[in-house]
Parts: structure tokens; C-alpha cells; sequence
């Protein structure tokens, strides 16, 4: 007797420990079957009756532990079936379109420098690149700036160390002419893309870093008039078929001679408006024939080459091109202000 009712005890532990219920009705079905006036745990109470005296404390204490776990049991159903029900099973329609993963768009000043590259590159320009971080040499000397020549105070420099040969940060990207002067040997046709530093105060129209593209055209006979094709073909794709260009006679000490080059209004049309002050053009670059004395300081021969160079600065093209009126976005990192450059991609 006792022994069966051990067997049993134990039979009952593992029926309930395993029990499983996806709904209440199934629960209340085990309260019953277990814990009800019929249940087996209730019935072996009433078996209870029949154990011998020394052996009631033993099994009171079984029986106890049997109905505390069914009732637990039954309670942790209750629990796991009601957090289910907070939580169903799939909590998402799977049919609904997912949400648009947000991407990142292309600065306006890289679109820009691509777009400028790309329109040289169709002329036949390879890349150039150089340091940001240069010697006085190959900033203003190798330049055609003598020392102490007022044109240097034309940018405002960042010096790294003074000397004799100074270390700044270079100031326009025509640095990039020399070093390409000095490794390779004509024909060279090369764009010159690159940031640039000024110690200038920060506002609307200045910055103390921007970005410049240098184009440097060196070979036997080249004319001021593929200087004047280059750039007409340039400003077209880059602006727009009916865009015209204006030269102005100006000074750059690498240059001679030299000039400033406009673009008419591509808002008015070079009728005259507020973007362009009235006169209809809008000022983009500045170019000219390279000095001899250029030639001359990289080793090439004034006497069997010429060549012109241009420099752009890329904001200002980009402001142009797309409005922007002032500077100081271009470095803010404001994703609304990003955001308008998005179908350019
Ligand atoms: N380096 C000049 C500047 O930063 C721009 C420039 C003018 C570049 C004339 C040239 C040039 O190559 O021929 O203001």
C-alpha cells in the first residue's frame, strides 16, 4: 500500500512538471483532473486515511509537496498564457511594406569636385594630387612670388614653422602645378583637386578652409585661345549649354598674362538680377598663360613649352550652380541642408 502510493506520488510529480496548456479551458481541465473534489491528487488525500500511523508524517509531508506543485503549476500556466496574450505570437503584419531604410547623401562639395573632374577628364585631364601641408617653396616661390613680394599677402597664410623655407598650409592648390612640373615632363595635362587654408575671419562669403580644383595644360604651342575653348567647353556642361564666358585682364604672379574669367547669370540669363549684382555676369575662376619663370623653377624649357593653368574654388561653383548663400553650410553637417543635394546622386 504504501509503497503503490510512493509510485503514485512520484508518477503525479512528473505528469504535472510536464504539463503544457495554450488556453485556459485546458488549465481549468488540469485544476480538476488534479486538484479537483475527484482530482488524483484529492483522492490520494482520502487514501491518506488508510496509512499506517508511523508512516502519516512521512507521506502527509509527499502529499503536501504533490498539491503545492500542482497548484503552482497550475498557476505558472496561468502566468506564461497571460503573457502570451500581452505578446502575441507575431506582433508584426508581415505583409505591410517595411520602412525606408534612411541613407546618407554625397556632400554638395564632392558632388562638385566629381562633376568638375569628370568634365575635365572627357578633355583629357588626369588626376593630381599633392600635401596640404607645404613648404613656402612650392606655395609661393617655385610660384613666382619673390620673398616679401606684396602678392603673398594676397592669401593670408597659416604657417606651421618659419625659417627659411617655411612649412604652411597651403593656400591655393596650384602648389600641385610645381610638384607635377617637377615629376613628369611635358605634355601634361593634369586637375588638381584639393582643400585649401586661409587664416580669414569665417562668414557668409570667406572661410579659413575651402576647396580648390587647379588645371594645369602644358605642351609645345599652346595658345591663351585653348585656354579660352577649355574653359567655354567647362562652363557649358557644367552650367549649361547657352552659358557664355567673360575674360577680364587681372594679376597672378604664376601667370602672365592673366585673367579673371565670368560666367553669365545662369538666374537671369545675364539679364541682371539680385544673384548677380545686376551685371549679369558672376565671377568663377581665375587663369592665364603659366610665367616662364614657372617653367623655368620645374625644369621645363619656356623656349620649347607653353601652358596656362585655371583655378576654381569648389564652393563657390557649387554656390552658383545650386544657390547657396552662404559658405558656412558647407561645414555644418546639417542633414536638412544635406538633404536638397539628394537627387543629385
Ligand atoms: N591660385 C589662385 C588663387 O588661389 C587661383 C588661380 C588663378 C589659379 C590663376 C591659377 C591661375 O592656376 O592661373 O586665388
Amino acid at each position: 500500500m504504501a509503497s503503490q502510493m510512493s509510485e503514485r506520488i512520484v508518477q503525479l510529480l512528473n505528469e504535472i512538471e510536464e504539463l503544457k496548456a495554450r488556453r485556459e479551458k485546458e488549465i481549468e481541465e488540469f485544476r480538476v483532473r488534479y486538484l479537483g473534489k475527484k482530482g488524483e491528487v484529492t483522492k490520494l488525500f482520502e487514501e491518506f486515511r488508510n496509512v499506517l500511523p508511523e508512516q502519516k508524517k512521512e507521506f502527509g509531508r509527499k502529499l503536501n509537496e504533490l498539491k503545492q506543485a500542482a497548484a503552482a503549476k497550475i498557476e505558472a500556466l496561468k502566468a506564461s498564457l497571460e503573457e502570451a496574450a500581452e505578446t502575441p505570437e507575431c506582433s508584426f503584419d508581415l505583409t505591410k511594406p517595411g520602412d525606408a531604410c534612411e541613407l546618407g547623401t554625397r556632400h554638395p562639395i564632392s558632388i562638385t569636385r566629381e562633376e568638375i573632374i569628370a568634365i575635365f577628364n572627357k578633355l583629357g585631364y588626369s588626376l593630381a594630387e599633392g600635401p596640404e601641408v607645404e613648404d613656402d617653396y612650392h606655395v609661393f616661390e617655385a610660384l613666382n612670388f619673390p620673398p616679401d613680394h606684396p602678392a603673398r599677402d594676397m592669401q593670408d597664410t597659416f604657417f606651421i614653422s618659419s625659417g627659411k623655407s617655411p612649412i604652411l598650409l597651403r593656400t591655393h592648390t596650384s602648389s600641385v602645378q610645381v610638384r607635377t612640373m617637377e615629376r613628369r615632363k611635358p605634355p601634361i595635362r593634369v586637375i588638381c583637386p584639393g582643400r585649401v587654408f586661409r587664416n580669414e575671419a569665417i562668414s557668409a562669403r570667406a572661410h579659413c578652409i575651402f576647396h580648390q580644383v587647379e588645371g594645369l595644360y602644358i605642351d609645345k604651342a599652346v595658345s591663351f585661345a585653348d585656354l579660352k575653348q577649355a574653359i567655354l567647353l567647362f562652363v557649358k556642361e557644367m552650367f549649361g549649354e547657352s552659358t557664355q564666358i567673360r575674360m577680364r585682364p587681372s594679376y597672378f604672379p604664376f601667370t602672365e598674362p592673366s585673367t579673371e574669367i565670368d560666367i553669365s547669370c545662369n538666374i537671369c540669363g545675364g539679364k541682371g538680377c539680385n544673384i548677380c549684382k545686376g551685371t549679369g555676369w558672376l565671377e568663377i575662376m581665375g587663369a592665364g598663360m603659366v610665367d616662364p619663370n614657372v617653367l623655368k623653377a620645374s625644369g621645363i624649357d619656356p623656349e620649347v613649352y607653353s601652358g596656362f593653368a585655371f583655378g576654381m574654388g569648389i564652393e563657390r561653383i557649387a554656390m552658383l550652380k545650386w544657390q547657396v548663400r552662404d559658405l558656412r553650410h558647407y561645414f555644418e553637417n546639417d542633414v536638412r541642408f544635406l538633404r536638397e543635394f539628394e537627387t543629385s546622386l
